[in-house]
């Protein structure tokens, strides 16, 4: 598997790092505030389990599962709930936890609909921005890293549902997908 990844972009270290400085942010930011923090799965899982530990403040946890790619290279344009959450955002400090933005369409979605819920505040942390393949204006409170507009898998990042396990974002040898 490790032998379809061309390049290292950010590695499991890179990536330690940069989840302690948000974390930090998050903290200060958060405190008091009870923030209810949301994973999107799959592609967040790793992330989110980073840097929670990383916040030192009382906080929730809760998940949601939405795909809008599917096993698709693009984006279908309408994001799916797969798992909706447990609890209500109503009045809630939410924090969404993301992998990547790319085109922006999950996220939009998402941010309007905990505002139609009646969020307190809603706030964005993602891991990669793909700033190049934004079609909706949302900006992240929180970012990791600005990735290039690359083919990028690893640490939760999928391509048909494998990479997710690398501990590393790196980019897939192009043989890879254009095999399909
Ligand atoms: C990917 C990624 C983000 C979203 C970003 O999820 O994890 O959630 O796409 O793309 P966008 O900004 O263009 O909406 P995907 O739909 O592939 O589901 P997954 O997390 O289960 O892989
Ligand atoms: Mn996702
Ligand atoms: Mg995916």
């Amino acid at each position: 598997m490790n032998n379809d990844i061309e390049k290292i972009l950010y590695s499991a270290d890179d990536i330690h790092e940069v989840a302690k400085k948000l974390g930090k942010q998050i903290t200060a930011d958060y405190a008091d505030k009870n923030p209810l923090v949301v994973c999107i799965l799959k592609g967040a899982i790793l992330f989110m389990s980073d840097i929670v530990r990383q916040i030192d403040t009382y906080c929730e946890l809760d998940f949601m599962s939405v795909s809008s790619y599917g096993n698709a290279q693009v984006s279908s344009g309408s994001v799916k709930i797969i798992k909706d959450l447990d609890v209500s955002v109503e009045d809630r400090n939410v924090l969404i936890i993301e992998d990547i933005i790319d085109t922006g369409q999950t996220l939009q979605t998402l941010v309007d609909l905990f505002g139609h819920r009646k969020a307190k505040s809603v706030k964005i942390c993602t891991l990669l921005d793909k700033k190049e393949r934004r079609v909706k204006a949302v900006k992240p409170d929180y970012i990791g890293f600005k990735v290039p507009n690359e083919f990028v898998v690893g640490y939760g990042l999928d391509y048909l549902g494998h990479y997710r396990n690398l501990p590393y974002v790196g980019i897939l040898k192009p043989e890879i997908y254009s095999e399909n």
